[in-house]
């Protein structure tokens, strides 16, 4: 039961929200800390390694934090220059997921840093750390919110792509989890990804949502809850308040609740996540969305297929996209031939269904250089945080994206 509860406190939680004033929903932008406390200098997440803040600005003016791991503690002996590798995480998390684990060789960015590559890492705008506007306080506004994964594909990524390379002077790889995979999927209908990177790993894959098991998210499209909340007025969701922690610490603090368990009605049951780094998430987590993105994500849920949004009259599709009807978001064009793309996707993830990703490689059957990485026993938060990743998934992913290195 425990399972389910963290969504029936976030349905509440909207409910009350709607009540009451919106203030509930963070709009007090003071509380967020200055820049000395970014992901960087806290070395719970970076477990003391080396990092560096950058602003990156994209096309539309939005002022995004990423980061920078240049250097692990085991001398670099490789010949030449180190590869870049960018990871991107999902929704309602920034950067810090990537380091919700106990020791530094749990986490991907650091096993990457660790492996010799040059490690930079993105945060999505509104998440607390990339809320600025070249325009002013422009994250006060609703304009500002009016976004989805695929703003974040066809602005966010290359924005942060363009600095990575400038920096370097080489392609990147990139790696996404969740909704960092659906924003790569939206980019390659964009602008030419290939001519900027080398591969892509894509953990828990996003696109086509017609059998995700989430119940609270399908309960929630069905009901067109997200709909209904924006009709309100409410441009997007901060669940970063005190009812909602001390729910979740309160039930977190059964006797014998593992309290990823909490959050499994949302990514199925996790396997290997441990126990005690649960309050490292909960310190971070979770991050603002728009409202936007969980019409989008219900639409394509209700709809079975992976498009834009649905502005819901030709009228209006027509003014943002030249036809009455969203478009698709078709992969098996988009997508070259011959790009090094790898899916990791495991049995009981709730939101990428390993029937989903079938459908997803199947429309790829064609392509020359797809790989995937089937782990049965992993749900969703257990491609970034498992214990056991380090030893039964990363040396893999290292290895797929040092044999394509060359391209
Ligand atoms: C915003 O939050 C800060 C810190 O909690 C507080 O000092 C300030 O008075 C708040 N401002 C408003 C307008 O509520
Ligand atoms: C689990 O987390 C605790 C606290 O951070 C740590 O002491 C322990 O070593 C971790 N266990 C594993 C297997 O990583
Ligand atoms: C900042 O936001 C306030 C209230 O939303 C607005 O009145 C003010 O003009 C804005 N300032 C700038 C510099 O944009």
């Amino acid at each position: 039961m425990a399972a389910y509860g963290w969504l029936i406190c976030v349905m509440l939680l909207m409910v009350g929200s709607l009540a009451s004033s919106q203030n509930v929903l963070g709009h007090n932008h003071s509380k967020y800390p200055p820049d000395l406390s970014t992901i960087c200098h806290d070395d719970s997440l970076t477990k003391g390694y080396k990092c560096e803040d950058y602003d990156v600005i994209t096309d539309d003016g939005y002022v995004l934090r990423m980061h920078r791991f240049p250097q692990g503690r085991i001398n670099y002996r490789g010949r030449g220059k180190k590869p870049p590798v960018y990871l991107q995480h999902g929704v309602l998390v920034d950067a810090s997921n990537w380091f919700t684990v106990s020791h530094a060789d749990q986490a991907l960015p650091l096993i990457l840093v660790e492996a010799g590559f040059d490690v930079w890492l993105g945060n999505t705008r509104g998440t607390r750390y990339s809320r600025k506007h070249v325009s002013g306080n422009f994250s006060n506004s609703d304009d500002y919110w009016d976004f989805t994964f695929s703003e974040m594909g066809k602005y966010d990524l290359p924005a942060f792509i363009d600095f990575v390379i400038l920096q370097t002077g080489q392609k990147v790889h990139y790696m996404g989890h969740s909704l960092g995979t659906t924003q790569f999927f939206a980019a390659f209908s964009e602008w030419k990804v290939e001519k900027k990177v080398k591969t892509a790993t894509l953990l828990s894959p996003i696109s086509f949502l017609n059998h995700i098991t989430a119940k609270g998210a399908i309960i929630a499209a069905k009901a067109y809850i997200p709909e209904i909340v924006g009709t309100f007025g409410i441009s997007h969701i901060n669940l970063k308040v005190q009812p909602l922690s001390a729910i979740t610490y309160a039930l977190c603090n059964f006797p014998g609740v593992n309290c990823w368990e909490v959050f499994a009605g949302f990514s199925g049951p996790n396997c290997c996540m441990n126990a005690s780094t649960v309050n490292l998430y909960l310190h971070n987590w979770p991050q603002a969305a728009p409202i936007k993105t969980l019409i989008h994500l219900s639409q394509n849920i209700r709809t079975g297929v992976f498009s834009k949004y649905d502005y819901g009259d030709p009228a209006t599709n027509l003014q943002h996209y030249g036809v009455p009807e969203a478009p698709i978001y078709d992969l098996q064009t988009s997508i070259p031939k011959d790009f090094p793309l790898m899916l990791c996707h495991g049995g009981p993830d709730a939101l990428a269904d390993p029937t989903d990703v079938q459908r997803t490689l199947s429309l790829l059957s064609s392509h020359r250089n797809i790989h995937q990485i089937y782990m049965d026993n992993y749900a969703h938060y257990d491609f970034v945080n498992a214990m056991t990743a380090k030893d039964d998934l990363y040396p893999d992913i290292v290895n797929f994206i040092r044999t394509h290195n060359h391209r």
